[in-house]
């Protein structure tokens, strides 16, 4: 496309993340809610965006709004080039071989379906099995078990440690030549565990099975190189990476996405359509029908040059320090708190999920907004994870680049003052909805 890539993969401030600087690009962190400084530690659920991406956005839509891909005015070829070096930037920081192996989804969701419906239809029939993990975020199962209804497949669970690892040698006992998808999340969302995705894609491979890999919570937080990876698919969510809700990315192999038909057909889908016929577009095309999210595209483009500035070692390394701080923290609260997955920093990303004895998540999240800290509580859209540990739900405290050692200590003084109190907070009453799934 001869566009060019002005973030270098990789190449961030050597070191520690200078979070102060870092803090200045998102006016919401100053927000004061309840009397006191937000405390933002629900980056799992969504990030927040940074001015960088909020001003991409901006700068499209009032400088070069257009569509793309039909027209040859100004605005349009600008659109079209912005748009088109979203997608070589994504690639650049997946290390992807080529821009058009990047399919613009809407979120992981979508992704996932995507090759559900596309390669899973194609390629999956009776008798077939799908192997997927308990630890799987809904997104990443349910659209495996309609694939299973539809054509009469059967889907096989491979089981967690009492710690939360993967139970890899189930997963090594569960796969057969019968196996024809090994679908798991790099990170799970609510233990932390940070999977071994080329372990997985060994075994995966070892049966001629395709290894779709969740990178939703993995992505954002961590380097990523398909190539070194060597899964088959790998889906992300934007907005848990600074960008846009909306936005995400399907990256497929090539020789794989070139063999499919699109997921969703309509414009921009084709090169040509006869009353009877129909010549597909090129990748990505292909599966980007219908007029594109052109400003999320770019938003989520900003977004990935801001981390790659940051460098994803670094962005890692400081959420394993966040971590690290969080466990000799959390020592402080006895037996009344309980955290959930491995405690080794190494195999964990910075997810925290915990409950307190005798109170319902909920109300510990409440009481913790109250404080200004916002945490996300329930089931986190991985029920069976959580029927798994033997629990209904629990409270989730997730980090990212602009989380600070301090707030977690004053978390955990608050936690203090919730245990302290946990007689009278129990009394309260608890709407036990399930809040998303
Ligand atoms: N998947 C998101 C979460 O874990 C929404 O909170």
């Amino acid at each position: 496309m001869g566009l060019k890539v002005e973030a270098e993969r990789g190449v961030g401030a050597a070191g520690p993340l200078n979070v102060e600087e870092i803090r200045k690009d998102f006016p919401i962190l100053n927000r004061v809610i309840n009397g006191r400084r937000l405390i933002y530690f629900d980056n799992a659920a969504t990030t927040q965006r940074p001015i960088q991406v909020v001003s991409a956005i901006a700068r499209f839509y009032l400088l070069h709004n257009a569509n793309v891909h039909r027209g040859f005015h100004t605005l349009s070829q600008e659109a079209s080039e912005m748009f088109e070096e979203a997608h070589e930037v994504l690639a650049h920081f997946i290390n992807a071989y080529s821009w058009d192996e990047v399919i613009l989804t809407s979120n992981t969701t979508e992704g996932i379906n995507l090759v559900a419906y596309t390669w899973g239809l194609k390629n999956v029939g009776k008798g077939d099995e799908i192997v997927l993990t308990v630890m799987d975020h809904h997104s990443n199962m349910l659209p495996w078990r309609k694939l299973a209804e539809l054509v009469g497949a059967k889907i096989r669970y491979v089981d967690i440690t009492d710690d939360g690892l993967l139970r890899y040698d189930q997963l090594e006992e569960v796969v057969s030549e019968r196996t024809k998808v090994v679908a798991f999340p790099m990170m799970s969302n609510v233990v932390g565990t940070m999977n071994d995705v080329k372990k997985i894609v060994k075994i995966a491979h070892s049966v001629d099975a395709i290894a779709v890999a969740d990178g939703a919570q993995w992505v954002p937080h961590a380097p990523t190189d398909v190539r070194d990876l060597g899964v088959d698919f790998l889906a992300f969510s934007g907005h848990k990476m600074l960008g846009p809700t909306g936005t995400g990315v399907l990256w497929g192999r090539r020789d794989i996405l070139e063999g499919l038909e699109p997921f969703k057909c309509g414009g921009d889908t084709i090169k040509d359509v006869t009353l009877d016929s129909v010549v597909w577009h090129d990748l990505p095309w292909r599966f980007e029908a219908g007029t594109p999210n052109i400003a999320g595209a770019i938003g989520l483009a900003e977004a990935a040059k801001y981390l790659m500035r940051l460098g994803m070692e670094n962005v890692r390394e400081h959420e394993k320090e966040l971590l690290r701080h969080t466990f000799k923290r959390f020592e402080e609260l006895g037996d009344d708190v309980v955290i959930y997955g491995p405690k080794d920093v190494e195999v964990r990303g910075g997810v925290v999920s915990f409950n307190v004895k005798g109170l319902h998540h909920h109300t510990v999240g409440k009481a913790l907004d109250l404080f200004g800290i916002a945490v996300r509580t329930g089931g986190h859209c991985a029920h069976p994870l959580h029927y798994r540990l033997g629990i209904k739900g629990t409270v989730r405290a997730s980090y990212y680049i602009y989380n600070t050692a301090e707030e977690i200590d004053e978390f955990v003084e608050v936690l203090k003052t919730i245990v302290r109190l946990k007689d009278r907070l129990a009394k309260e009453p608890v709407e036990d909805v399930c809040t998303g799934g």
